[in-house]
């Protein structure tokens, strides 16, 4: 096994099991073109994967997608990760799951599950995933869940056209009794930053959110609710960037439906060739390939985050948004007020002042749409 005592492992490996998904979210953050990668690793190549990630001291295995509940083979997954001494997540949509599957995955010993909402009410939940059945699923699913035993987070991505009901988004988790309650700014990757002009919140709705979240923290905890009520604003009205993954390769690993090894989920759309699993040991990816090793540590920084005394703490940002707004990964992430392309982030932020578009007008995360963005990029 290989090591590199400056190198430690990945503590964290997310498995993108597949990119299938009953749902079409606009800010999903699954690449554009992932109507092109219909391959998938089979039940005993991601098996695989999990016992040389195990092997390198990865403890968390996240199942992803995607819907990882679409991959009939996931109780057999989980059991395996579990056998292997991982601490299995589940991130799901709620949409195919079934008590019948909740009880095998409790038999494959499941340890936590994730559930995703879009919105508080049904109407604006089936506008924004496009499925006229999916709320009445996920709360039945959420009941069960918590039926079942589990810990349960529930997770709500906000943007433009959800976040005013923050209020009736939290009255719902408190409902459901969920223990964690991830309220998360969209992040702009993916779909979400080919919609972001007409998903980004203003400055405004973000302000009047966090005193909604505040109030119900302190009116839960006179309550004794102890909730933890999670809220993450958008990195689009900060000064400074967010240290994204931890660091370049420092603490987590992220393998596509196809085997592709990447130090976070968006770094496919990177000018760099990243490994396969099918090809390579997990080991030696991790510590010897191009594509790991190229942002690791300081010494590719250039000006202005190479001098700069924050450096340690934010990496420089996110090299993936650094490539979406300057066309080059190794510039600052043009959040930091330090960078030379810091304007993309005030006319972003102004254009979400002037936004008019409505829910209709998004591009919607479907195979039609993924081809056909496709066909216009070749
Ligand atoms: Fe790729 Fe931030 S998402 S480095």
């Amino acid at each position: 096994m290989l090591s590199n005592p400056e190198i430690k492992a990945p503590l964290w490996l997310l498995a993108e099991l597949t990119y299938r998904c009953p749902l079409q979210c606009p800010y999903c953050s699954n690449p554009l073109d992932f109507a092109r990668s219909q391959e998938e690793l089979t039940t005993a190549q991601w098996i695989e994967v999990f016992k040389q990630a195990r092997a390198m001291g990865s403890v968390q295995l996240g199942f992803s997608g995607g819907e990882p509940l679409t991959r009939k083979d996931l109780p057999e997954l989980i059991a395996a990760a579990r056998g292997l001494g991982f601490y299995t997540n589940l991130i799901t949509s709620g949409i195919g799951l079934t008590a019948k599957k909740l009880d095998l995955f409790a038999e494959a010993g499941l340890d936590h599950i994730q559930i995703s909402f879009q919105a508080s009410d049904e109407t604006l939940n089936a506008a924004l995933a496009g499925s006229k059945k999916a709320f009445a699923q996920k709360l039945e699913m959420a009941k069960a869940v918590k039926a079942h035993g589990y810990p349960m987070v529930l997770n709500f991505v906000l943007h433009r056209h959800n976040i005013d009901q923050i209020d009736r988004i939290i009255e719902l988790c408190i409902e459901l009794e969920a223990d964690d309650v991830e309220l998360a700014t969209c992040q702009f990757y993916g779909w979400a930053q080919l919609n972001r002009e007409g998903l980004l919140p203003t400055r405004e709705q973000i302000a009047e959110a966090e005193k909604v979240v505040a109030s119900y923290r302190e009116k839960m905890s006179a309550a004794g609710n102890l909730t933890n009520l999670i809220f993450v604003t958008p990195d689009y009205y900060e000064e400074r960037p967010k240290g994204c993954m931890g660091g370049w390769g420092a603490i987590f690993m992220n393998v596509t439906p196809d085997g592709k090894a990447l130090p976070c989920h968006s770094a496919r759309q990177l000018p760099i060739e990243f490994p396969s699993v099918l090809e390579q040991p997990l080991d030696d990816i991790w510590y010897n390939s191009f594509g790991f090793n190229r942002y690791r540590g300081y010494d590719w920084m250039p000006e202005p985050c190479r001098s700069c005394d924050e450096k340690e703490k934010d990496f420089g940002g996110c090299r993936c948004q650094a490539f979406m707004l300057t066309g080059n990964a190794d510039n600052a992430d043009p959040v930091c007020s330090k960078s030379a392309h810091h304007d993309k982030i005030l006319e972003a932020r102004e254009a979400a002042n002037r936004c008019q578009t409505t829910i209709e007008q998004l591009q919607f995360r479907h195979q039609r749409n993924s081809e056909l963005i496709f066909k216009t990029s070749v």
